[in-house]
């Protein structure tokens, strides 16, 4: 049996987590900052990596503590290193390196973005079967991976602008929706219909790309007709006293949102289905924050010619369970990284490739 210790801190999430081979959870522990970072609408770096300093001791302690684990159980530590905030991710490779350095124990540097991915692995039954398609849809990434067995990665495409999560999270604060607007879109879509407004998809053709900025100028533009003063400031926002009311109509929210979320699911599942299709996948994986979408899933599932595997809910956002298990892939294959192992904030997953969507 080998177990892992996972660390995460590449964005906001300070997280750590023990997995015996690479698929059995024996803790996973999440402590977001979502609640303060709110207040700014998304995610202030400075903030975060200082809170990542607060939280990543006791985060971990608390991580060997639920798993019942000895420093002596564990093979090796994982940590992601890349991509993310360069001063979050120093938290969590600071800690990984110490802690691995204190107790000899191996140090496997992991690409968020893999994590994701092997998200995927973490569930019960039969793995995914390669080759395989993974949209990554997160909030720093959109891409379409093509997959011939762990670590084998040739990037399909990959966004020109907004990661998916990304336009989610400025679209939901467009509408005042908390953050993340993920979410919180999802959750405003429930009570609107998809088809109240007509919104630009971007179907780039000939490519596996994809680009949400003029879906999120045209959601901005919306919201300026109905709030002509909130000149894109998040919808509610009081008026002056002597302007005129008339000029200000109430938003409509839930139909904004559900339009909104059906074109960039369209997008997502058209182009994966697509890719899949070209490329004669066995399966369509699905990975990353966005991932958790339940339109995303259930189009994904209706739409695919192959069975679709995505993670958990809970296993879809930023967690080190994944790392841990990524991690495990690594230290399996050999791989060990060096004490010199530094972040690297726009580590990517796999080069380009010249394969066009036909
Ligand atoms: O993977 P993740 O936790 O962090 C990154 O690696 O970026 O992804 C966070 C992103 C946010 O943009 C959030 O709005 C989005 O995932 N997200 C969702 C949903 N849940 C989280 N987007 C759409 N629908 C959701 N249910
Ligand atoms: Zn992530």
């Amino acid at each position: 049996m080998t177990l892992i210790l996972g660390i995460e801190t590449s964005c906001d999430e300070t997280a750590a987590a023990v997995v015996a081979d690479g698929q059995t959870i024996r803790s996973n522990v999440v402590e977001s900052q979502v609640e303060i970072h709110r207040r700014y609408g998304g995610v202030f770096p400075e903030v975060a990596s200082r809170q990542h300093v607060l939280s990543i001791l006791p985060v971990i302690g608390q991580a060997m503590a639920d798993a019942e684990a000895d420093w002596d159980d564990l093979d090796a530590v994982a940590v992601t290193h890349g991509p993310g905030l360069a001063g979050s991710l120093l938290v969590g490779v600071n800690a990984a390196k110490g802690l691995a350095w204190g107790r000899g124990l191996p140090l496997v540097g992991v690409n968020h973005i893999e994590a994701h991915i092997c998200g995927n692995w973490l569930v019960s039954g039969p793995p995914p079967e390669f080759p395989l398609v993974c949209l990554v849809a997160s909030g720093g990434h959109s891409e379409l991976i093509w997959m011939t067995g762990h670590g084998q990665y040739r990037r399909l495409g990959s966004t020109l602008d907004d990661a998916a999560g990304e336009a989610f999270d400025k679209v939901g604060r467009l509408l005042g929706l908390p953050y993340p607007g993920g979410p919180s879109i999802q959750r405003a879509a429930r009570g609107g219909s998809p088809a109240a407004f007509k919104l630009p998809r971007a179907w780039l053709p000939g490519t596996y790309d994809f680009s949400f900025s003029g879906l999120k100028t045209a959601m901005l533009q919306l919201v300026q007709k109905y709030q002509p003063e909130g000149n894109g400031s998040p919808a509610g926002k009081s008026r002056a006293a002597g302007s005129q009311p008339q000029l200000m109509r109430v938003l409509p929210v839930a139909n904004l949102a559900a339009s909104f979320q059906a074109a960039v699911i369209d997008v997502l599942v058209t182009k994966t289905v697509q890719a899949a299709q070209d490329m004669d996948a066995k399966t369509v994986l699905l990975a990353g924050g966005v991932a958790a979408n339940e339109l995303l899933r259930a189009e994904m599932v209706r739409n695919s010619p192959v069975p679709v595997r995505c993670p958990p809910l809970e296993l879809c956002t930023d967690n080190a369970a994944i790392v841990a298990t990524a991690g495990f892939f690594r230290f399996q294959a050999g791989e060990r990284s060096g004490w010199d192992l530094d972040v690297v904030p726009g580590l990517r997953l796999a080069a380009e490739q010249d394969t066009s969507a036909s």
